[in-house]
């Protein structure tokens, strides 16, 4: 049947930042076609809850808290990966926010700047290199890459965050070249998605109606639109797209010129 190329089934699916929005919803999403999932972020309790849900469909959930900000604890964290699995298959770098890099250029410096840079961008090189060995032993591998519309649109307050999404697009095409042919590597730029990171935009009537102007699909997208995606890009369904960047924004890229209002806080 055509629809087996999405199936996940014997498959073992690493996603970081699988403990609530987009990522929960790409671990629960994952199981349903058959792979048994590592989830990693901080709060334990989270993942501890996501795996609950991984484990109803049947599957297996291994529960790993670790900030990735932190190389030591990601370095741990993988040698027991190497000891406990023969290999990884899917890799989806997930964890990311604009975080202590928002904000004007004058309030923010470059400790702040060079965090966000880190939990968006080093922290999905430094869990790349260090899973490198299990994605080859793979029988074949797929790195997905969360990046993000502010990739390419331009808003103030957000140089840091937009640049490290930026980053994380060019790093994606040119590790998509490097490990070919046996790894793919993709990237999904979201655009606004309704998750606890965009609580402040559906807390507020206001600036939810002036959200969705921008978006030619009249809504936000749901973490499931997301989830679809990375489910395309993880499974052998798309197994002759490497270094692509999709974009799963309701139609926004769509529109002419990158520069949008100001609407965060
Ligand atoms: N929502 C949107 O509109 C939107 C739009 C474009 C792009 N994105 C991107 O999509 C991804 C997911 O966003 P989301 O809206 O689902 O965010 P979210 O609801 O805030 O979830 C983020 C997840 O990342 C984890 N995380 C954050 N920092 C971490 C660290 N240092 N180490 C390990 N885990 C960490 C968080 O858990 P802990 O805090 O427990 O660690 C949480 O599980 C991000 O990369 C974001 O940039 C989102």
């Amino acid at each position: 049947m055509l629809t087996d190329s999405f199936s996940l089934s014997g498959k073992t699916a690493l996603i970081t930042g699988a403990g609530k929005g987009i990522g929960a919803r790409i671990a629960t999403a994952f199981a349903e076609m058959g792979a048994d999932i590592i989830l990693l972020a901080r709060t334990e309790s989270d993942l501890q809850q996501v795996a609950v849900a991984v484990r109803r469909l049947g599957r297996d959930a291994r529960v790993c808290p670790c900030d990735l900000t932190d190389e030591a604890q990601v370095e741990a964290l993988v040698a027991e990966l190497q000891e406990a699995l023969p290999a990884l298959d899917i890799l989806v770098n997930n964890a990311g926010a604009p975080g202590k890099g928002y904000g004007s250029l004058a309030s923010v410096d470059k400790r702040r700047f060079e965090h966000t840079l880190d939990v968006n961008l080093s922290a999905a090189y430094s869990l790349i290199h260090h899973t490198l060995p299990l994605l080859q032993s793979a029988s074949e591998a797929s790195i997905v890459n969360i990046s993000s519309a502010m990739s390419w649109m331009v808003d103030k307050q957000m140089a840091a965050y937009a640049a490290a999404k930026a980053g994380l697009d060019q790093m994606t095409r040119v590790l998509a070249y490097e490990l070919s042919p046996h790894i793919r590597v993709n990237g999904i730029a979201p655009g606004a998605i309704e998750t606890p990171a965009t609580a402040f935009i559906t807390d507020n009537p206001q600036r939810l109606e002036e959200t969705v102007r921008w978006i030619p699909q009249g809504r936000l997208g749901q973490p499931e639109d997301i989830a679809l995606a990375a489910l395309y890009l993880a499974s052998p369904a798309s197994g002759f797209v490497s270094g692509k960047i999709l974009e799963v924004d309701g139609g926004m890229a769509a529109l002419p010129g990158t520069a949008i209002q100001s609407r965060l806080p």
